[in-house]
Formats: C-alpha cells, structure tokens, sequence
C-alpha cells in the first residue's frame, strides 16, 4: 500500500491505472475510520481491481463554530487498517494541496443544499460538493463508494454527478450499526457515557416509524410526532429534525412512500447525530 500526499502524483497514478484497463474503486473519508468505512472499503476491493482510499479532514464542510479542530484525527490506525483491507493507495493530501492560496472555486448543488442537515449546517454541502468534485477529478475512479448514513450526502452527490457529467458510478452501501443499533459515525466518540445511553433512542425512533408503516400508517405527520415523543423522552436529547422526503428530491412527503427517507438530525449533548431509514 502507498500513501500519496501530492495531487500530481496521485492523478498521474490514476490516469495510468485507467489506461491500463484497470478499475478504480473510490472511497472518499475524513478518517477515523470505522466498520461503516470498512463496509465501503470492501465493497471497493470486491468490485475493481485498485482501491484508492483518500483521507482528508475537509476545512471548507465545516461551519466557523463547528469541530474541524478537533475532529478525530487517527492516521496510523487508520493506515493500519486500509492495508488490512489490501487498500492500493491513501491519498492523504495536506490542505494545501487541495486548496492553494490562490483557489477560488465552489460547487453548490442547488435546492438540495440548503434544507436538513443544510440548514444547520450552511455552507456544509458545499464544502462538500467542491471537495468531492475535485476528489473524483484527481482519483478518476470508476466507481466511488459512500455511505448511506449520510443520505443527504448521496443524493446531492448523485445531483452534482448528473449536473456535471462526471465519469463516475456512485454506489451507496447500508448504514452500519453498533450491536444496540447506534449508526457508526466518527463523531460517537464524542459521546459521554450518558449520551451514548440516550442516543439509542435514534435508531430506536427510526425502529419505531418503521413498525407503524408495517401496520399500515402512511401520515408523515404521525410517524414524525410519535419519533419525537419518543426521542424527547431523553431529557438531555434536542432534536434538530425529523423529516419525511422524497428520497430523489428531498421534498417533504405528507404521506410515505416505498423509496422515501426518513431522516432525523439529534443533539446528544453538544453532538450531533444523523440517522435515516429507507422505507419499504
Ligand atoms: O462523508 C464524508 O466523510 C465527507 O463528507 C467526504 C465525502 C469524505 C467529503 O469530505
């Protein structure tokens, strides 16, 4: 396995694979890797015939009050682990690398953007898009793997891929969950032991909507108010939202639908937590 800092280096190492015939497999991270990660990393190495894995803590997804600082940074364990999963390349770039002094470009998906996680966390999405173009440009993967954890992610990802014409197959792999049902997310470890207790209740209100649309309830309005009763059961948990939308356009849904997302955005303390359900 190879770690490659330079963005020449690692499109020259690309664009050489790619002539050969090879097949690139894309995993864009912040690292911190965990067993959500390890999912797509696999799905990477079973699908091509290279796996590019890039770590990179993105400043610009981060608002000004938000946790770039200190958001966990973990690069030996995880080299440690890419090359456990037979990873090829880490593209781990310094900020400077992907953002000379002189950069000046954005991409914003419009629309999609700006609502949900968006709307408490502006400009997010568009750190987002602009790094994750300039990622698939640089890699040239045929296929890039994300997670489903972060639908709003996916489907603007997808958008941005569409609108642009980017040469790249977007696969999403399922949420992985810890044993008690907690999605596997960089930030858990943010949790105190208290909050952890508490944030069981995401999945556990997820659980919930999903039971109720087995017995034939369909109002978004119902499904949101009973997984809001349940979360606020916890004293210390504070939702951001809860919402039922189009899983293509993210429009709020009165009724649900097979394909539409359920999506909810929770403060366990001071972190936040994001979880979501396809429904059936
Ligand atoms: O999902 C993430 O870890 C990040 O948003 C991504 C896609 C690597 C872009 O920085």
């Amino acid at each position: 396995m190879k770690i490659v800092r330079s963005v020449n280096r690692m499109f020259k190492i690309s664009s050489a694979a790619r002539r050969a015939g090879r097949r690139i497999g894309f995993v864009p991270t912040m690292g911190a890797l965990h067993q959500g990660h390890l999912s797509l990393i696999r799905a990477a190495r079973r699908e091509n015939d290279l796996v590019v894995v890039s770590i990179f803590v993105n400043p610009l997804q981060f608002g000004p009050k938000e946790d770039f600082k200190k958001y966990p940074r973990a690069f030996s364990r995880d080299k440690r682990l890419c090359r456990d999963e037979k990873v090829d390349f880490v593209f781990s770039p310094p900020a400077d690398e992907i953002y000379p002094e002189d950069f000046k470009t954005a991409v914003l998906v419009k629309g999609l953007s700006d609502l949900l996680c968006g709307s408490s966390r502006p400009g997010h999405f568009q750190g987002v898009a602009t790094v994750v173009s300039k990622l698939f440009n640089i890699v040239s993967a045929d296929t890039a793997y994300f997670g489903q954890k972060d639908a709003q992610q996916t489907v603007i990802i997808r958008q941005m891929v569409r609108d642009l014409n980017i040469p790249v197959k977007i696969r999403v792999m399922p949420i992985v969950r810890e044993k008690d049902g907690l999605a596997m997310s960089s930030r858990n470890i943010y949790l105190s032991s208290r909050e952890r207790q508490d944030a069981r209740v995401l999945p556990e209100a997820l659980k919930l909507a999903k039971v109720l649309m087995q017995s034939g309830q369909q109002d978004s309005r119902v499904l949101i108010n009973r997984m809001r009763k349940l979360i606020l059961r916890k004293k210390n948990a504070k939702i951001d939202y809860i919402a039922v939308v189009d899983g293509k356009t993210l429009r709020p849904l009165k009724k649900v639908s097979s394909g539409c997302l359920i999506l909810a955005a929770v403060f366990f303390g001071r972190t936040r937590l994001i979880d979501n359900l396809i429904a059936a």
